[in-house]
């Protein structure tokens, strides 16, 4: 191996330099080739990236369209007496005693509808502990009976009703491509998420169809809320159907490398690459003492 590397080289230099130029052209031409599909980069005015300006917190919930199926939670005087109670105990701190908002603190309830409280509670993002962070999925902190006692309390001051999404009626390519287009900028295209508006973006492994829907219709925090026109109903269930599949992705591609998309797949293609020419130069060059 010694030898190997330092004895001179006995192949001509013409025949040396041509080598160099027809690999340093392959190198070119691999490096500028262009990345997998679907995987976009964020930034604004990028495909699924963050749109410029539309990221307001406590947008409106977007309605269902006419027709479209929606999710019914259950709804009775007594219901609406309980989640009063645990309301006053649990949110009106921040959301007012009558769910008017506090300025600078959190916004006002009224007319949010089912679907936000739906959202925000069973993926135990509410209640915030500090009014100023970005709310986490955490394990929920009420029990189901008591998620819907607050959905009836809030819901009974107006809005729209919730979304819902079945992914058994979704068309997987059409997910894909839906979710390249509004989400995969953000979430990452096989929906592990990252860091890519300045706020920890989470990622898909655990939302329910359900919560699917809820999140695009209401858009938590910095994520925008899209309408029927943009994703109506069979896009919706497609997306959901396309979530639930990147949890058992298929690599036909081979090595995954945990799916964590192109930084880490980059670097470990230059890392190859960089083994391979220190070959090559080995290969073609001559040592010079
Ligand atoms: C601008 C970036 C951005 C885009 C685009 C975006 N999201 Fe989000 N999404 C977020 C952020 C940030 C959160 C966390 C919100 C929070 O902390 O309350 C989130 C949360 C979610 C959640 C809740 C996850 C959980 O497990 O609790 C779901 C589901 C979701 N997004 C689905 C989608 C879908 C589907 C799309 C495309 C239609 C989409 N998002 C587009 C940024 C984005
Ligand atoms: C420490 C203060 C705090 C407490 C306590 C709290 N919230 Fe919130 N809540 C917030 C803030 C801040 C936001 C805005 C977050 C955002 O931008 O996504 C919010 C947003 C929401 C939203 C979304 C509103 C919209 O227009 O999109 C719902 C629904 C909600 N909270 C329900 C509740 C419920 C129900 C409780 C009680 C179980 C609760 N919150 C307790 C601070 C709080």
């Amino acid at each position: 191996m010694r030898r190997w590397l330092t004895r001179r080289s006995r192949i001509p230099a013409v025949l040396r330099l041509t080598l160099a130029v027809i690999l340093a052209a392959g190198a070119v031409a691999v490096l500028a080739a262009p990345s997998s599909e679907g995987q976009t980069s964020s930034g604004a005015g990028v495909p699924g990236g963050p749109p410029a300006g539309v990221n307001a917190p406590s947008k409106s919930p977007e309605p269902p369209a006419p027709g479209d199926p929606v999710k019914t939670f259950p709804d009775s005087p007594a219901l609406r007496a309980q989640g009063y109670t645990l309301y006053q105990a649990g949110c009106s701190s921040c959301h007012g005693i009558a769910l008017q908002g506090t300025p600078g603190v959190a916004p006002s309830l009224r007319g949010v509808g089912a679907g936000p409280v739906d959202f925000y509670l069973s993926t135990g993002r509410m209640p915030l502990e500090q009014p100023r962070e970005e709310p986490q999925r955490a394990p929920a902190l009420y029990t189901r009976g008591q998620i819907d006692a607050l959905i009836a309390y809030v819901a009974s001051f107006g809005g729209p009703p919730a979304p819902t999404a079945d992914p058994a009626k979704g068309n997987l390519a059409l997910g894909l491509h839906e979710f390249t287009l509004h989400c995969a900028g953000c979430h990452q295209v096989v929906a592990r998420g990252g860091l890519t508006v300045n706020v920890p973006v989470p990622d898909l492994l655990a939302a329910t169809p359900q919560q699917v829907a809820e999140a695009v219709r209401m858009g938590p925090y910095v994520m925008p809320h899209f309408g029927t026109r943009q994703i109506d109903q069979h896009d919706l269930d497609s997306i959901a159907r396309y979530v639930l599949w990147t949890r058992h992705p298929v690599n036909a591609g081979g090595w995954a490398i945990y799916n964590l998309g192109p930084i880490p797949e980059g670097i470990v293609a230059w890392f190859m690459g960089l083994a391979a020419l220190v070959i090559v130069a080995r290969l073609i060059g001559e040592r010079l003492a």
